[in-house]
């Protein structure tokens, strides 16, 4: 008697599929219906069950997947929706161990053939499945290769930025200018020159007296009115402005630094569809013997295409971060669902990334390095991909067979992204092969010694090693916070070099902070997820 458990299918839908199975011979199959993927535990522990089906009904359906992957990890599940859309489809493929999707309505073929290699669903079948897994994978890093990354893209935006206003105060020849940037409804103040402002306080003194603001667009402020309208302002004197004017000025800029503003240009900035990206803002225009003038309105067009050059930057930038956030994104979700584990693993990979930067920043490595580690770090365990399921979830210790194939994981994964011309990748793979080195040469694969080891191979083994020690693993219990940072001190000069638990202990508030952060998240997660069981019916 196989045991098919179906989620979420209405009764008269159970008794129609009853049917097509009996239909095509297939008998000996008990169903059971079951309307909450929290009572899924409560049934597995009493029937033994061959298959899932779950049907997609409600806007729920990841966090149920995510579920399902955790309580029912090794019994293949059938997965049925309909007008999903590709996203979805992606994310629900990365829920892991997804054995069948069906789109309905389907036909009694497909949904045959489902069930049946679902209820003959095997050792071999998984090991196809893996098989499958890796090539997609492989498939996944190649495309990353595919996509230039301009690193550090943000940094490089406000030093842009700058320059354009530079540009734009020595073009015009007036005194000072900044640029707003549109985030929504709000206008964000991004970066302001003003050589009064220099020659009174010095060099670097826009950090000092130019903090970062927000406000709502709107049409009572000259800036939020080019912002919303699209208008060019070009103004005489902002403290005589004529009343029928929507715009009045607002002076806390004056009244703070002791400036007096009077003329002044405001142009939007526009990308080439005509969308308003934000404004750039010219102030005092000054003459020959640098008295203030109002702007030359031959100066608009000159302006107007400076403004339009920034436009392109923000354009691109807020393009580039948004492919850096889809990249981190995918790699952290290949490396789940390399290692064939639950939700705590993707919690672990985004911990000891955040440790490894914050080592990394603390051993003055450069803000390129630091990314490219970033994304490098949550791959180091990719190569677990080719470890057996009965070795990586055994609960007890390894035999000296086992630790050897686990030892391999570094030499696999190394093998999985060697050979890209992607900075990215030279990286991930530096860092899977030498993350389980250490410093006394006693690591694997190659018990290299001390500076041997390469410096992002140290990082990211701190990183993890701290990581797993306060964590519960399969095979161990956690250590509190206290054993844990004592071990790591402990291993100063054997496991981990001095260097490196010197930028550790540096960040360590840091780290702790980031622990904490994540507990609360779990916390929150398995609060959502703990539900009441309900009776299946039959
Ligand atoms: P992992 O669980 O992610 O652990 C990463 C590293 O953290 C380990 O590398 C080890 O250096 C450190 N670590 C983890 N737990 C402890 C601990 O309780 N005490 C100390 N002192 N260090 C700890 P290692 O040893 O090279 O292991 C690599 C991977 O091999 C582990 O990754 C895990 O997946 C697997 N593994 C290691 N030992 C066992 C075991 O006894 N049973 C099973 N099933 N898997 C094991
Ligand atoms: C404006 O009213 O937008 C110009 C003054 C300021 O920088 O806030
Ligand atoms: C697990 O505890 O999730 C599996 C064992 C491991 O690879 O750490
Ligand atoms: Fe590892």
């Amino acid at each position: 008697m196989k045991n098919i458990l179906f989620i979420n299918p209405k009764r008269e839908q159970l008794d129609e599929m009853k049917e097509i199975l009996e239909k095509n011979d297939l008998v000996g199959i008990r169903l059971i219906l079951c309307d909450n993927v929290r009572s899924v535990p409560v049934i597995l522990h009493n029937t033994e069950v061959n298959c899932v089906f779950y049907e997609m009904i409600n806007s729920d359906f990841l966090k149920d997947l995510e579920y399902l992957r955790i309580v029912v990890h090794a019994i293949p599940k059938i997965v049925c929706g309909q007008k999903v859309g590709k996203k979805d489809l992606i994310d629900i493929i990365n829920c892991g161990s997804i054995f069948f999707y069906l789109e309905k309505p389907f036909n009694e073929h497909d949904f045959i053939t489902a069930i049946n290699s679902a209820i003959n669903f095997n050792r071999d079948v998984l090991d196809n499945y893996k098989k499958g897994q890796k090539k997609y994978i492989k498939k996944q890093i190649e495309k990353l290769n595919k996509v230039g990354i301009a690193l550090s893209s943000e940094h490089n935006l406000e030093k842009l930025l700058e320059q354009i206003v530079l540009q734009a105060l020595f073009l015009a020849q007036c005194d000072a200018g900044s640029i707003y940037i549109k985030e929504g409804n709000m206008l964000a103040f991004m970066v302001a020159q003003n050589n009064t402002l220099k020659k009174r306080y010095g060099e670097g003194y826009e950090e000092k007296y130019f903090k970062r603001f927000h406000f709502p667009i709107s049409k009572d402020r000259i800036s939020g009115y080019v912002a919303a309208t699209g208008e060019t302002l070009n103004i005489k004197d902002v403290y005589h402005i004529p009343s029928r004017r929507e715009y009045t000025f607002t002076d806390d800029f004056d009244k703070r630094n002791h400036y007096v503003t009077k003329s002044m240009f405001a142009v939007p900035m526009k990308d080439s569809d005509n969308n308003i990206l934000g404004v750039l803002q010219l102030i005092n225009c000054l003459n020959e013997e640098s008295r203030i003038i109002p702007f030359d309105k031959n100066l608009e067009n000159l302006i107007q295409s400076l403004a339009s050059q920034a436009a392109v930057a923000i354009r691109n930038a807020k393009l580039i971060k948004k492919v850096k956030d889809a990249h981190l994104d995918t790699i952290l979700r290949l490396s789940v669902a390399a290692e064939f584990r639950d939700d705590n693993t993707s919690e672990h990979l985004r911990r000891m990334t955040t440790y490894s930067v914050i080592i990394a920043k603390n051993l003055g490595m450069s803000e390129n390095e630091i990314e490219l580690l970033e994304y490098a770090a949550p791959m180091h365990d990719i190569g677990k991909i080719g470890i057996p399921d009965s070795i990586l979830f055994k609960p007890g210790s390894l035999t000296k067979n086992e630790w050897e194939m686990m030892k391999m994981h570094t030499i696999y994964g190394a093998q999985i992204m060697e050979g890209s011309d992607s900075e990215i990748l030279k990286v991930s793979t530096v860092v899977a092969l030498n993350h389980h080195e250490r410093w006394n040469g006693k690591g694997y694969p190659n018990g290299l010694k001390q500076d041997r080891i390469p410096i992002f191979g140290q990082i990211v083994s701190i990183a993890d090693v701290f990581d797993a020690l306060i964590s519960k693993r399969c095979y161990k219990e956690a250590y509190d916070l206290q054993e844990a940072v004592e071990e790591i001190k402990i291993s100063n000069h054997t496991i981990f070099g001095p260097h490196i638990v010197g930028a550790f202990m540096k960040g360590l508030d840091e780290i702790i902070e980031v622990f904490n952060i994540s507990q609360k998240n779990i916390f929150a997660k398995r609060q959502i997820v703990e539900g009441s069981a309900v009776d299946a019916q039959f």
